[in-house]
């Protein structure tokens, strides 16, 4: 029998899954404290919600099979095809903008290395319509504010607009698929290839050459007048770049400066049209962005009105990855607050009827479930680091009574049943 995991997935255990419910918990309040209310979409969808924007070739990358009805599904590679089928399905008629947020897995095949897994998590939003310079920048602080408040150190923004790049090839006459490979190979950094593919093509050799200094150009503020000479009687990339523009003044709204604008960002997806953002953390390595978004046309690709929308998703496992690295103090809760020990057979009743009373209370509680020996039952409940054991003996039931040893300090106080809450809430 084959008792190991598939390539690419990971088991998570005690400690980690708290400290995971601990970021999932913070991201959530701050999602939440912007107005975005929580959504869950399926593991699985149509192959096609895949297929329909980014064609056949998105299959290699993809886990498909067909059910036994037939159907050709996908585990879902991210969740914002997912939420536009949603908002195709039953939102059109909602007031806008649409807020949502959502927690989940999503499975990529890829080949699997330090960060890059076959099945991971997204902690992502979405903001259907109502796009506006300051619908973009609210996105972009929430993402900063997310960061902030977990303490992340070290990460960089980079800020850029698809409709630069994109406008020039426009007036050059690529479009379609042709424009896609293009954009793909400036996303995955890869200039050589780059170089090759537009040499063959019938791009202007001008045209490359701002192309190849476009991609390059980083930077702050400043760069903006540099690429508007640049962009000179290319008007639809002039367009973008005013639209740029202005999201940098109304991120100034948000008190949000600590940003790098970077024209070469191209994003791997290719359903976005406008802003993007990418959010790096580099002592990761390779797999440094944690973060990846911007705005988007899907629900007029699925056949909708054409409705912008803005939105990013963090890599769950890598914001995990840098936080741990980091050391983070994630406020880790133990096990259980309080282990309830009897100390013979005649008090295992008594024990339980206490352990409820504590749980009803809100109280985190563990109770031998194992008819174990006292000594045994200390140590496992230091092992589950409880900091207070209740002793349950015979004699001082009989009197109402129960000793409350403090794990830390070692000492012992007896304690009425009826004061026993007073003395552990923590
Ligand atoms: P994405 O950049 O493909 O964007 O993925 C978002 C984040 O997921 C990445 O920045 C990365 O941190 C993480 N990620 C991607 N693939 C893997 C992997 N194989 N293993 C671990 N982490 C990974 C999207 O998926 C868009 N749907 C984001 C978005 C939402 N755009 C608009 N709205």
């Amino acid at each position: 029998m084959e008792l190991s995991r598939p390539r690419g997935t990971r088991d998570f255990l005690f400690e980690e899954m708290k400290q995971r419910k601990v970021v999932a918990s913070t991201l959530k309040r701050i999602f939440e404290n912007y107005a975005y209310q929580e959504i869950k979409t399926p593991i699985f969808e149509n192959l096609s919600l895949f297929t329909q924007k980014s064609g056949d070739e998105i299959v290699e990358q993809l886990y498909n099979f067909k059910d036994k009805g037939d159907r050709e599904l996908a585990l879902r590679p991210e969740l914002t095809a997912p939420v536009a089928r949603l908002y195709m399905a039953q939102m059109q008629k909602s007031p806008k903008p649409i807020k949502m947020y959502y927690y989940g897995s999503c499975f990529r095949y890829e080949r699997p290395q330090a960060g890059r897994f076959r099945q991971f998590w997204q902690f992502g939003c979405e903001m259907i319509g109502g796009k506006s310079p300051e619908a973009d920048a609210e996105i972009i602080a929430m993402a900063s504010h997310s960061l902030k408040e977990l303490e992340l150190e070290g990460f960089e923004i980079h800020l850029g607009h698809l409709g630069i790049l994109r406008g020039i090839l426009d007036e050059e006459d690529i479009t379609g698929k042709t424009q896609d490979h293009i954009m793909g190979l400036i996303d995955k950094g890869e200039p050589k290839l780059l170089q090759e593919f537009l040499d063959e093509s019938e791009i202007e050799p001008d045209t490359q050459k701002i192309l190849y200094k476009i991609i390059e150009m980083k930077g702050t503020s400043k760069l903006l007048s540099e690429v508007k000479e640049l962009l000179k009687g290319r008007n639809k990339a002039l367009e973008a770049l005013f639209e740029l523009e202005e999201l940098v003044e109304t991120l100034g709204m948000f008190q949000m400066e600590d940003y790098v604008l970077n024209l070469g960002i191209a994003r791997g997806l290719d359903y976005y049209s406008g802003m993007v953002f990418e959010i790096y953390v580099p002592s990761l390595g390779a797999q440094k962005q944690i973060c990846g978004g911007g705005t988007y046309n899907l629900v007029e690709t699925f056949g909708g009105e054409k409705v912008e929308s803005t939105g990013f998703a963090f890599g769950f496992d890598r914001l995990m990855a840098a936080l741990i690295s980091q050391k983070k103090d994630l406020n880790l809760k133990v096990a259980a607050d309080v282990f309830i020990a009897p100390i013979s057979p005649k008090t295992r009743k008594a024990a339980f009827g206490i352990a409820q009373k504590l749980r009803y209370q809100g109280i985190s509680v563990e109770v031998d479930l194992g008819r174990r020996k006292l000594k045994k039952l200390l140590s496992y409940a230091h092992n589950l680091g409880v900091r207070k054991v209740v002793l349950v003996g015979e004699r001082d039931l009989e009197e109402g009574k129960l000793t409350l040893k403090d794990m830390e300090t070692g000492n012992q106080t007896l304690v009425s049943e009826k004061e026993l809450l007073e003395h552990i809430r923590p």
